[in-house]
């Protein structure tokens, strides 16, 4: 009986043990491959580490707020661990309720339904569509970050 590998098994456990070592994989790639949408983290990221343990580490160009349904803050540097379908222990990373910033905790995906992303801002648990995250959003520009974070009133933009 000879030891015959079948060749899909072989790819996956050459393309596994290839990972660690390719440089080119984007951020994208990485959430992808961990069962998250591509855009959960905005459009101005500069380079990310991610360490044994899967500590993720996203250093962005610069801080960013963007929209998804309601506004999220990221810091300048946002770090998580890493899990499949989720990441916890988030730092750096805020969402706007009711005129409050509130730190996000964890972003769990397809729980408790399919198709859902839910975002736990430690008071409340907040359930989006997914498809709200498959393309990372741009920042806003800085001047109306600004005025927004110091406004807390928050309606009245005009300049
Ligand atoms: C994140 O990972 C670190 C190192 O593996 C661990 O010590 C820490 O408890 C984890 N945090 C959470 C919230 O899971």
């Amino acid at each position: 009986m000879s030891l015959k590998i079948p060749t899909p098994v072989f790819i996956l456990t050459a393309l596994f043990l290839l990972f660690p070592l390719t440089t080119t994989t984007t951020l994208q790639d990485l959430l992808r491959s961990r069962g998250l949408p591509a855009g959960i983290f905005p459009d101005n990221v500069k380079s990310y580490q991610l360490d044994r343990e899967d500590r993720l580490e996203v250093h962005l160009e610069s801080s960013c707020m963007a929209e998804f349904d309601g506004r999220m803050y990221f810091d300048r540097v946002v770090t998580a661990n890493l899990s499949y379908g989720g990441l916890v222990g988030l730092e750096g990373l805020s969402q706007e309720e009711l005129f409050l910033w509130l730190p996000v905790k964890c972003i769990i995906v397809n729980d408790p339904s399919p198709g859902v992303i839910l975002f736990d801002i430690g008071v409340a648990h907040k359930q989006l569509s997914v498809s709200l995250f498959e393309v990372p959003p741009s920042c806003m520009p800085q001047e109306v970050m600004l005025e927004k974070l110091e406004r807390k009133e928050g309606f009245d933009f005009q300049k």
